[in-house]
C-alpha cells in the first residue's frame, strides 16, 4: 500500500468523523465488538483456544468480520490482543481464561529489559500481518488497527498480570525513574512498529489502548507516560490515518491524552460528552460513550441513553458513537444491532451552514 489503500475510505463516515469533516450520519462501532457476546464467536471458540484464533489468520479474520455482518457497524477492529506483540517477541505472556494476560517472568530490573528487543513486525507478527491483508480484501468498511499504550503494557509486565492498585508499577515509576523511562521507550517502539505494520498492510485508522492510565494523577501522567505515548502518535503522523486514544477513568486526563497527538479521544461513560468537549481542544474528535451495562437494561432505557449520547455530542461532525468501554459478555447481540440502527436513523450531523465554527448545542435530527 499505502497512501492509496488508506485513501480508499476517505469518504467513509467513520474516517470523516475522526477528522471532524462534514458528513451526514453519525458512525458507530463498539470496542470489543468481536468476540464475547456473539454466539457465532462462541461456536468458533468451542473448537479453538483464544490464542489459536489470534494466530490463525483465517479464524482471526472471520471473528473480526462477524460483528460487521451482524451489527452493520461502520468500522471493524482487528481481533487480537494488546499483548500479542510481546508474545511475538517471545516474552512469556499467557492469556488465562477469566483472568487476562499473565507474565511468566515479570519485568523488575534493567536486565529484564533485554527481552524487549525491537519488533520486526513482518517476521514476529507475520500472522497478524496476514490477518490484516485478508481483512482489507474482504471488508467494505475501514479496518481499525490497535495496540497497547506503554503504560498499560508496562502494568502487565511489571505486575505479572492484571492489577487493581498498580503498586509495583508505580513503585518502579517513582523509585527508579530512569529504568521506567527505558522500559516505556522500548514498549513505545514495539507498539509503534506493530501499528505501522498494520497500516502498511491497509488498516485505515489506529486505536491506542491506554486502558489503565486513569490510575494516575494528571501530573504523573504528564511526566511519566505522555512523552512515550506521544512518541507513538508522532511516529504515525506521516501515515495520515486517524489516531484514536482511549482509556477508562481518564476524565481528568482527556486534555493530556489529546495533547499526546491523538486525532480522536475515546471517552468512557463516566464523563458526559459535553464535559469531555470542554477538556479536549478543538480539532480533536470524541468517541463514545454509552455505558456498556446500559445494554443489559430494557430497550426503552437503552433508547433513551443512546439519544442522550447523541444529544450531548451536539450534532457536531467530530463524534464517533461507541460504548464507554468494551461490550460486556452478557450483552444480547440483538440489542447492539438495534443500537446501530438507532444511531444510523437518528444520529445526524448538523449541516456546516447551521454551525458556527464547529457549532454548539445543535440538536439531534429525528426521523
Ligand atoms: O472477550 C473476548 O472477546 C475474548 C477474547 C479475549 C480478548 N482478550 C480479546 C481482545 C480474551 C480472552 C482476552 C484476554 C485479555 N487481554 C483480558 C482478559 C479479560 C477478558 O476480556 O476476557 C484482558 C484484560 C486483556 C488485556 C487487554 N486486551 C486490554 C486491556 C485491551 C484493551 C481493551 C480494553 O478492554 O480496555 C485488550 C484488547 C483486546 N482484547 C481486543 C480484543 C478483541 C481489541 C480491542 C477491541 O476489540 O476493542
Amino acid at each position: 500500500m499505502t497512501a492509496q489503500a488508506a485513501a480508499r475510505y476517505d469518504d467513509a463516515d467513520f474516517i470523516r468523523a475522526c477528522r471532524g469533516q462534514a458528513h451526514e450520519r453519525v458512525p458507530v462501532w463498539f470496542m470489543r465488538q468481536a468476540g464475547r457476546a456473539l454466539p457465532e464467536y462462541r461456536a468458533i471458540r468451542a473448537e479453538h483456544e483464544f490464542e489459536e484464533v489470534v494466530r490463525t489468520p483465517e479464524l482471526a479474520a472471520e471473528v473480526t468480520l462477524q460483528p460487521v455482518r451482524r451489527y452493520g457497524v461502520d468500522a471493524a477492529i482487528l481481533f487480537s490482543d494488546i499483548v500479542t506483540p510481546l508474545q511475538g517477541l517471545g516474552v512469556g505472556v499467557e492469556i488465562k481464561p477469566g483472568v487476562g494476560p499473565v507474565v511468566e517472568h515479570p519485568v523488575r530490573s534493567a536486565a529484564d529489559l533485554e527481552r524487549l528487543r525491537p519488533l520486526e513486525v513482518e517476521e514476529d507478527l507475520a500472522f497478524v500481518m496476514e490477518t490484516v491483508s485478508i481483512l482489507v480484501d474482504e471488508l467494505e468498511v475501514p479496518l481499525i488497527g490497535f495496540g497497547g499504550a506503554p503504560f498499560t503494557l508496562a502494568s502487565y509486565l511489571i505486575e505479572g498480570g492484571p492489577s487493581k492498585s498498580y503498586t509495583r508499577t508505580k513503585q518502579m515509576m517513582f523509585a527508579d525513574e530512569a529504568l521506567w523511562h527505558r522500559l516505556l521507550e522500548r514498549l513505545a517502539d514495539i507498539t509503534l512498529a506493530s501499528l505501522r505494520g498494520q497500516v502498511a498492510r491497509g488498516a485505515s485508522a489506529v486505536q491506542l489502548f491506554d486502558s489503565w492510565a486513569g490510575a494516575l494523577h494528571p501530573d504523573d501522567y504528564a511526566r511519566y507516560v505522555q512523552p512515550h505515548s506521544r512518541r507513538i502518535f508522532d511516529g504515525l503522523a506521516d501515515l495520515g490515518v486517524p489516531r484514536i486514544h482511549f482509556g477508562v477513568t481518564t476524565g481528568e486526563l482527556l486534555g493530556a491524552m489529546a495533547e499526546a497527538g491523538a486525532d480522536v479521544v475515546g471517552v468512557d461513560w463516566r464523563v458526559p460528552l459535553t464535559t469531555a468537549r470542554r477538556r479536549v481542544p478543538e480539532g480533536v474528535s470524541l468517541q463514545g460513550n454509552l455505558e456498556p451495562a446500559v445494554a443489559l437494561g430494557p430497550w426503552e432505557l437503552v433508547e433513551d441513553r443512546v439519544r442522550d449520547v447523541l444529544r450531548s455530542a451536539g450534532g457536531r461532525p467530530d463524534h464517533v458513537f461507541n460504548l464507554g468501554h468494551g461490550v460486556l459478555p452478557q450483552t444480547d447481540p440483538a440489542v447492539l444491532e438495534r443500537v446501530v440502527e438507532l444511531v444510523h436513523r437518528e444520529g445526524r450531523v448538523a449541516p456546516p451552514s447551521a454551525t458556527e465554527a464547529h457549532g454548539t448545542g445543535i440538536g439531534v435530527a429525528r426521523g
